[in-house]
């Protein structure tokens, strides 16, 4: 790819993520953007508000003598970045009515004109990694916004577009089995990637099996049904604190009617369907349940090799279905526009090499890898990752 073309490629990222962020709040009444229905989620104005923030951050480091829109926001605005100055508290973003809502639109779209400006402009290496990274952020705040919109809204929240759910097909629901040695984990591609995903690594693997298919909500229904969570055996210490504190007795957004469970989400209060993908579980249940089921949670090299790696080819792509970007056909994407999980059995062409399903898209999947950097791992932004290296695990997907 020429340097122009990267250019152009970086512009229309950019442009389509922020019309993406604008699409997702076009349906809100004002009155949404400024609640804030629990201390884990922020108000939809908090994140157009931060991901512009963050844009005239890099801008400052760009841009000689960059002169800030407003001093005003930037407490507010700073989500954790000691190095940006005082934070406003995460838990109470809710609680302020400045700026209003029409001031971080008038914010949102200044930012989005300055940074296409600049885009615009012959830029070095470094300067078009920041961007770069700014965009992937907007697209994390993205999933973000939506997981607290549907705490906030649910079904009351009226998306742009909603597609139908394609029909499953019959898969081979037998767990597969991987054989072992020397694997390299990491990302192996020559794009853009965070500064976690590297260096690719040596790990040694015994032989290994694991399921074809993430777990639905009928088999984790089982575990609930089996009394897992009135059964401290199958829990980590921590966990069973945690069982006892919060009073856990399904996932979140689960509710127990009568002699059933239905589950709240954007398609409404509805009877659970056994055949979607489990969602909204700890690390705890997902460790649980697979204690309960005689089973554990893969490794990260585990699940990346079962995901990425050709056996026949012997060689890593950087999909489950090769090197081929992905799209609907392949994954239950945010830009699938269906706003639930999909059903085992969904994505036919988003099968493994090894022959897993549903590996990207639907559910991000926990392992039971703790979250550090790489051996030789580089810092790539102070502050976005590394210094979130300790008491995580890691999820892929
Ligand atoms: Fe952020």
């Amino acid at each position: 790819m020429s340097i122009s073309e990267q250019s152009n490629k970086l512009l229309s990222e950019f442009s389509e993520t922020r019309s993406r962020t604008l699409e997702l709040v076009k349906t809100l009444e004002k009155d949404d953007f400024v609640v804030q229905t629990a201390p884990f989620m922020s108000p939809p104005k908090w994140h157009l508000g931060h991901v512009s923030w963050l844009f005239e951050m890099l801008l400052s480091k760009v841009v000689k003598n960059y002169e800030l829109y407003s001093k005003e926001y930037l407490t507010y605005l700073n989500s954790y970045y000691n190095k940006f100055g005082e934070q406003h508290k995460k838990d109470k973003r809710g609680l302020v009515s400045r700026p209003t809502v029409d001031e971080v639109f008038q914010y949102y779209h200044t930012i989005t004109k300055r940074v296409t400006d600049i885009l615009q402009k012959q830029l070095d290496e470094d300067a078009k990694n920041l961007f770069t990274m700014g965009v992937h952020h907007e697209c994390q705040h993205q999933e973000l916004l939506v997981y607290d919109l549907l705490h906030l809204l649910a079904d009351e929240y009226r998306p742009i577009k909603k597609n139908q759910i394609s029909k499953p097909s019959q898969i081979e629901q037998n767990p597969v089995s991987i054989k072992g040695g020397i694997y390299t984990l990491g990302y192996s591609g020559t794009d853009w990637c965070y500064d976690i995903e590297l260096p690719e690594h040596k790990v040694y693997l015994d032989d290994y099996k694991i399921d074809a298919f993430p777990v639905t909500n009928g088999q984790y229904l089982e575990f609930i049904e089996d009394g897992g969570y009135s059964d401290y055996q199958y829990w980590l210490s921590d966990g069973w604190d945690a069982v006892k504190k919060n009073v856990w007795q399904a996932p979140m957004y689960w509710i127990r009617e009568k002699d059933q469970w239905l589950v709240h989400d954007f398609i409404g209060k509805r009877k659970l369907n056994a055949n979607e993908l489990v969602c909204h579980v700890s690390f705890y249940e997902a460790d649980a349940y697979c204690k309960w089921v005689g089973k554990r949670l893969p490794t990260e090299a585990e699940w990346e090799k079962a995901a990425l790696w050709n056996e026949q080819k012997q060689k890593k792509t950087l999909f489950p279905w090769g090197n081929e970007s992905p799209t609907q056909r392949h994954a239950n994407l945010l830009e699938s526009y269906l706003w639930s999980c999909a059903e085992i059995g969904s994505y036919h062409q988003g099968k493994s090499h090894a022959g897993c399903y549903q590996m990207i898209g639907d559910v991000w999947e926990w392992t039971s890898s703790e979250y550090v950097g790489y051996p030789g791992f580089k810092s790539g932004f102070s502050e976005y990752n590394d210094k979130w290296f300790t008491n995580q695990k890691v999820l892929r997907g």
